[in-house]
């Protein structure tokens, strides 16, 4: 069965829009063929970044090439995803700090990519599509960064097919939210 997985970035967890429009596109997915969803609430994670200590610990545990440490799990599970969905909403012109921590624990030399004989990176993700879904309170124009440094790193990891999707404007005064969620709902069904 096809895997999915569904990185939840969304901070406001039942309230969240952009968690509703990551729902239904999952939703779409599995229309089209049986999936099994595996959801990773980042709310719900300990994750922090990277400090001196933590650092050390992993470029021991990679030295001595313990891929299967419990700090390897996020970027094991991203490794093998046949498909990728991440919901994060629009916040200071990228994302949620929790999403960075979690890519930097995906990022993991010798299970998500490696480097070749000549240095150059070779993606190691079975992943062919990751979409990117987004709610912003105001309008993104080009400068959806958050969505531009995953697709970089999407790239990296091998992952061809690499998309975004946007719903925008919720947070203006007079805005119809309920319209503008129903439309991208629609969108994202077609
Ligand atoms: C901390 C924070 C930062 C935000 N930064 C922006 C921003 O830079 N540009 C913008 O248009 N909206 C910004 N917003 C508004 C959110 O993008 C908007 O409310 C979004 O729909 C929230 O998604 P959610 O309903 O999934 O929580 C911000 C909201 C928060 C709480």
């Amino acid at each position: 069965m096809k895997k999915l997985l569904f990185v939840n970035a969304c901070v406001r967890r039942d309230t969240s829009r952009t968690q509703r429009l990551g729902r239904v596109w999952i939703h779409r997915l599995c229309r089209e063929q049986p999936c099994e969803v595996e959801e990773v609430i980042l709310e719900e994670e300990a994750l922090s970044g990277l400090d001196t200590g933590s650092l050390a610990r992993r470029d021991r545990l990679l030295n001595e090439g313990h891929l299967e440490h419990e700090m390897f799990r996020y970027a094991r599970e991203f490794r093998k995803a046949d498909e990728i969905i991440i919901a994060a909403p629009y916040w200071d012109l990228s994302f949620p700090a929790a999403l960075k921590c979690y890519l930097e624990a995906v990022s993991i030399v010798g299970l998500t990519f490696h480097y070749r004989m000549d240095g150059t990176p070779e993606g190691l993700c079975r992943a062919k599509r990751l979409t990117y879904i987004t709610t912003a309170g105001g309008f993104i124009g080009q400068n959806n960064f958050g969505y531009e440094y995953i697709r970089g790193l999407a790239e990296l990891f091998g992952i061809e097919e690499i998309q975004e999707f946007r719903a925008e404007g919720l947070d203006i005064i007079g805005a119809d939210t309920e319209a503008i969620l129903k439309q991208a709902e629609t969108e994202l069904l077609a």
